[in-house]
């Protein structure tokens, strides 16, 4: 059996999953049903990770030791999968003992290969990628997300990472495949050939992390830890999982990452394995994001929609077919609850869920629920090829055989969008043919029994191969049709790759049509939702996304729409004029975690350095707007007092951590 090793990136549990962490999660899923039913055997890989300054600030912003916060967050992320029904093979936390053993393990044959050295490690890095900046913006942020960086001189160990610059150009040379898509590999390729060098892969500067072995009073690199996660998960660095699964799966087919982290992946990742003698996987494919409110969704920019809801109100297929129909593979889309209901309503309740409902019913109304026979005798010439084509079935034979082939073809290449498009071509023209052929008055009619029988047969063979290609993608409403289709065993273990027309028995016996994919009323599923969101906190869905207001008083609000302010304790790190702008001030926040940006028009009232060190309020899931020129991430909350509306913040009488919600 051919095997295929595919991983999701290691997420971080400093949040609670959202829909873009779900997104890679389904793609990782889908993939993993879609090749299983092509018979190989697949090992799917996700998991936590844990480690690193990032982490470690997030559970201090929250007042918790950084165990126990990253074990809850690390179980919302299990729970969360189990709800949406994703199945992995593997779930691999970075705190995890046998993790530990596998970072040892390829630390120790990086070393003795010769890439490891000590040094001192001076320059830029930014805490929120995890990154070291040596190709900062031309205001000398981050490349990755635009923060300033923070200074850092430590000694540390250092890989020879220079080492690897031309072996990896002649990777991407001679595997053309390795990076996905294409223009992910040109702009790897041009940061390696602008040159690399040596990497810090220690840390002294804080303790949350796994210690260098021969070293204390040093921690991992997170990313040298969280990477080790795609071998350490399958057995690595433990001797018996070792030959049993790691040297059977690894080198991973392919690795799903967010376009943001490529160079992780595409740089260092193959660096790493290439000096510990390991084998480089074949693909490191990058999708791009979801945006919502056209920004990425993100849990530092407050605008995150989570899963949970959706699955809710619409369905987890709802949710899985959206977020694989609407993005093309590889580019940004954009998430609205708007094109999700419309979505859902158009191609599953409209197309696909009524197709199944009339052919089922059809059926089980004039065959008594008994498959019938097909029979072309009824024309002229059925063995002419050419007068063949001419009948109105030949078209949906057609499709039907478009629809496999080009499915496949899709799916291969993780053209989800396209695949999907070819069956849901082959559902519309179904549901076209009946239209047409007008079965019902035929069994009114009573004359042609034979010829009711023929299109009854051909609508329920193209629903089946259509709900054979769909499973991987909208695998519950699917296995339901396939078993009302009386088909036999679960569709999950049907093999794909002996798909084809003109399979379905005549005389097999249906089961009880039953609605599959009803038809929502958006307005009402979407107020639904957002409510729903809104009661799990920590996000922030847009007042203009659906969610009408209850009361007509158009001055009172729900308590679901209050929620939606997220508003926040923040501690003013820095504060300072805005040149030409005697009212505004201009000061970096930190709202726990993470720090923002603010303009607010208090200069007048407040110096600032009055302000530094201060636990203000902020609404933290504005819009961001540009305020003279500057970038303004969330709104200061205060007081207008008097003829002259002067300023008064509002702040607190006893001390608060910073990023504590207001409610
Ligand atoms: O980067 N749209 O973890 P992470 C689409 N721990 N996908 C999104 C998304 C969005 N708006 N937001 C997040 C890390 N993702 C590291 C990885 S791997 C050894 C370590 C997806 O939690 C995207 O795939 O910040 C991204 O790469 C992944 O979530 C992990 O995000
Ligand atoms: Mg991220």
């Amino acid at each position: 059996m051919p095997k295929f090793y595919l991983t999701t990136p290691l997420y971080y549990v400093n949040a609670r999953p959202h829909v873009g962490h779900t997104y890679s999660t389904i793609v990782a899923d889908t993939i993993t049903r879609y090749k299983r039913m092509m018979g190989y055997e697949v090992c799917f890989l996700t998991g936590t990770d844990e480690h690193g300054e990032h982490v470690g600030r997030a559970a201090r912003v929250a007042g918790r030791d950084p165990q126990s916060f990253v074990d809850e967050i690390a179980q919302d992320y299990k729970r969360v999968w189990d709800r949406l029904g994703l199945r992995y093979d593997q779930f691999i936390r970075t705190t995890e003992p046998r993790h530990k053993a596998a970072v040892w393990k390829i630390f120790r044959a990086v070393q003795q290969a010769g890439y490891i050295y000590e040094g001192t490690y001076v320059g830029q890095y930014c805490v929120n990628c995890e990154l070291y900046v040596t190709d900062p913006t031309p205001e000398g942020n981050c490349p990755n997300c635009g923060r300033p960086p923070e200074s850092v001189e430590e000694e540390n160990y250092f890989f020879r990472l220079s080492a690897f610059q031309e072996p990896l150009l002649e990777h991407y040379r001679k595997h053309p495949e390795f990076i996905q898509p294409e223009a992910r590999r040109n702009e790897v390729e041009a940061f390696v050939r602008g040159g690399l060098r040596d990497l810090s892969i220690s840390r002294t500067r804080f303790r949350w992390g796994i210690p260098v072995p021969e070293a204390a009073d040093h921690v991992f690199y997170v990313w040298f830890d969280a990477l080790t996660g795609y071998i350490s998960g399958i057995g690595y660095g433990n001797p018996d999982a070792e030959a049993s699964t790691f040297n059977r799966f690894w080198p991973a087919d392919l690795q799903l990452v967010g376009k943001e982290i490529v160079r992780f992946h595409a740089v260092y990742w193959p660096a790493f394995l290439l000096a510990a003698g390991l084998p480089l996987p074949k693909t490191i494919y990058a999708h791009g994001w979801w945006l919502f409110q056209q920004d990425k969704m993100s849990k530092s920019r407050g605008n995150i929609v989570r899963p949970e809801p959706i699955a809710e109100v619409m369905g987890v297929d709802a949710l899985r077919y959206f977020l694989l129909r609407e993005m093309v593979f590889g580019q940004d889309a954009n998430f609205s609850y708007d094109a999700l209901v419309a979505r859902y309503n158009s191609d599953l309740a409209n197309d696909y869920g009524n197709l199944a409902s009339r052919v089922l019913t059809m059926i089980t109304r004039y065959f008594d629920g008994e498959i019938p026979p097909h029979d072309f005798s009824d024309r002229p010439a059925k063995t002419d090829d050419e007068l063949l084509k001419a009948l109105r079935e030949a078209s949906v034979i057609d499709h039907a055989e478009e629809a496999v082939k080009g499915f496949r073809e899709a799916f291969d290449e993780y053209d989800f969008a396209s695949g999907l498009r070819a069956v849901g071509n082959l559902i519309r023209e179904i549901n076209q043919y009946l239209v047409e052929t007008e079965p019902w008055k035929l069994a009114e009619a009573s004359s042609n029994r034979s010829r009711l029988a023929t299109i009854l047969w051909t609508a329920a063979e193209g629903l089946r191969i259509a709900t054979a290609l769909l499973h991987p993608v909208i695998p519950e409403g699917t296995e339901r049709i396939w078993q009302q289709l009386g088909q036999e065993g679960p569709l999950a273990k049907y093999s794909l790759s002996r798909l084809a027309w003109g399979q379905l028995a005549a005389g097999s016996r249906i089961g009880k049509p039953e609605p599959i994919y009803p038809r929502v009323e958006k307005d009402t599923a979407i107020q639904r939702m957002v409510e729903l969101e809104a009661n799990l906190g920590q996000s922030a869905v847009g007042a203009s996304k659906g969610g009408k207001p209850v009361s007509n008083n158009p001055s009172v609000i729900s308590m679901e729409e209050f929620a939606k302010v997220d508003m926040r304790v923040a501690e003013v790190r820095a504060a300072e004029r805005v040149p030409g702008a005697d009212k505004l001030l201009k000061l970096r926040v930190d709202i726990g975690g993470e720090e923002r940006q603010i303009v607010a028009g208090i200069a007048e009232v407040y110096s600032p350095q009055q302000l530094v060190g201060k636990k203000i309020v902020v609404v933290v899931n504005l819009q961001p707007r540009k305020i003279r020129g500057i970038e303004s991430q969330g709104m200061l909350v205060a007081a207008t007092v008097g003829e002259a509306g002067k300023p008064v913040i509002a702040t607190f009488t006893e001390d608060v951590p910073a990023g504590a919600r207001l409610k």
